[in-house]
């Protein structure tokens, strides 16, 4: 389900706890290269977070004010947020370059995406999880599948995880 920008600013209102980083980014973060890494639709911020204890400075974009509030409220220098909705591509020219990108439950259109691999430096890698449907489903994966090149990157990871909210599907492409 789709949820207005509104919607979401309502839920991170009511959710007071952050939830721990995603399994799979937990699982992979040592492919991650240093230092830059941008966040793309972070939520409040528990990806974020996780990897600035690391020592990664994170780049975490989101169009929930709300949520981004959270995350400068409890002020991590190594973080730096960025208000924008990533249904307009412009959002994506405004970054500067990275050397890792995460997207966890989030899937972009598919113009931001490839954009968005512009942004990533090469030897980077992307890490994409989301429920296994969703991304079975999305237009956008099943057009790289079985043309990864054409993303001028090779899948490194393809793996189906299940933890108590279901079962999901995370993938890390590293950019040639
Ligand atoms: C399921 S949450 C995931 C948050 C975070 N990545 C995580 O794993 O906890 C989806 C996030 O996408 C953001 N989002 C949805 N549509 C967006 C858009 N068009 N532009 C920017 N952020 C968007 C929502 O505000 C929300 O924070």
């Amino acid at each position: 389900m789709k949820r207005s920008q509104e919607e979401w600013d309502a839920l991170f209102k009511k959710r007071i706890e952050l939830l721990p980083p995603e399994d799979f980014l937990v699982e992979y973060q040592s492919l991650l290269k240093r230092p830059r890494v941008l966040d793309l639709a972070c939520g409040d911020g528990r990806n974020a977070f996780y990897l600035a204890e690391l020592g990664f400075q994170i780049s975490a974009v989101d169009f929930s004010e709300v949520a981004l509030n959270k995350i400068n409220a409890r002020s991590n220098s190594n973080i730096r947020t960025i208000l924008g909705d990533l249904s307009k591509p412009e959002i994506i020219e405004t970054l500067d370059s990275f050397d890792s990108i995460i997207i966890n439950h989030f899937i972009p259109p598919r113009e931001i995406f490839l954009h968005l691999l512009t942004k990533l430096n090469r030897g980077g890698h992307l890490l994409f999880t989301a429920f296994r449907e969703d991304l079975e489903m999305s237009d956008l994966l099943s057009s790289c599948k079985g043309n990864i090149s054409f993303l001028e990157a090779e899948a490194v990871v393809d793996k189906l995880y299940s933890n108590s909210w279901g079962e999901f599907r995370g993938l890390i492409f590293k950019k040639r």
